[in-house]
């Protein structure tokens, strides 16, 4: 993991400003807030002013979202510099690599992936590509351990990667297409590339079972029938619903629980001082 530091003085643009369809945008999401919350809104502003500028996030655009959210400069900084979806700096023009490289994904091939963007795009991370298109750097887990390795691209995953399939997706970028994201290994989702092993009865999701009092044990002779070819046995009917037993009309109410002997106390001093007052005033 990086020091994560906002861009050297001459990379920095001279100012910043949304555009008038970002300015709309960002009003609306300020608006979704409660009056003095609108700070909650300051991740998309940033992501939005990120976008703007070319996929990193300069200092004056840090101080415009400041001044939109009333937040001092230093709080920005704060938020800026924790999350890795912000980039500090110039990013690549296609694309910018963000190899995981915590443990599931090294333990999965990540360090290969590394190999590849110090071949293929820079020895050091956060360092431009010769044709500027692209820049890399390692992160923290980005929450698709399941499918590790993995690397993200801007919003776009792309998991279950070698680096064959990583070199491919950069080409691709390279051509300006956008790659089909998420497993690029035919898996669908975080299944088993078998295909789906679990929860695969159709008595589950199609409510067949729903309110009949079915439980497992229909659930499992349907299936077995199923499997055997045989006519799926009928659900059992639901039970009459059972109206709850109404309270025994002689039952007391329930006891108060008694006030503690301070609380009396103080009660009944108080209610002296009422009868107090109103004796001197009649
Ligand atoms: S460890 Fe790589 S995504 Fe979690």
């Amino acid at each position: 993991m990086a020091v994560r530091r906002l861009a050297e003085k001459h990379l920095q643009p001279e100012s910043f400003a949304f555009t008038p369809e970002n300015l709309a945008w960002a009003k609306q999401q300020i608006a979704k807030y409660p009056e003095g919350r609108q700070a909650s809104a300051v991740i998309p502003l940033l992501m939005r002013a990120q976008e703007q500028g070319g996929g990193w996030l300069s200092e004056p655009a840090m101080r415009v979202v400041g001044e939109m959210l009333d937040m001092a400069p230093i709080r920005i900084y704060e938020i800026a510099t924790f999350y890795t979806q912000f980039q500090l700096q110039p990013v690549g023009r296609k694309g910018h690599i963000q190899v995981c490289g915590t443990t599931p994904c090294m333990l999965r091939g990540a360090g290969a992936l590394i190999e590849v963007c110090k071949r293929r795009i820079h020895e050091h991370p956060f360092h431009l590509s010769a044709d500027g298109n692209f820049s890399w750097e390692e992160v923290e887990c980005a929450g698709a351990c399941v499918n590790a390795p993995m690397v993200q691209v801007v919003k776009d995953v792309y998991e279950d990667l070698t680096p064959e399939t990583l070199e491919k997706i950069l080409d691709a970028l390279a051509r300006g297409e956008k790659p089909k994201t998420g497993p690029q290994n035919g898996r669908r989702a975080a299944e088993p590339i078998t295909g789906q092993c679990a929860l695969v009865s159709p008595e589950l999701f199609d409510g067949s079972m729903v309110g009949k009092g079915a439980g497992l044990a229909a659930a499992r002779e349907a299936i077995a029938a199923r499997a055997a070819g045989e006519p799926l046995p009928k659900p059992p009917e639901p039970a009459a619903a059972a109206a709850p037993p109404a309270p025994p009309k002689s039952d007391p109410a329930p006891a108060k629980p008694p006030a503690a002997a301070a609380v009396k106390a103080a009660g009944e001093a108080d209610h002296g001082k009422v009868g107090g007052s109103k004796a001197k005033s009649d």
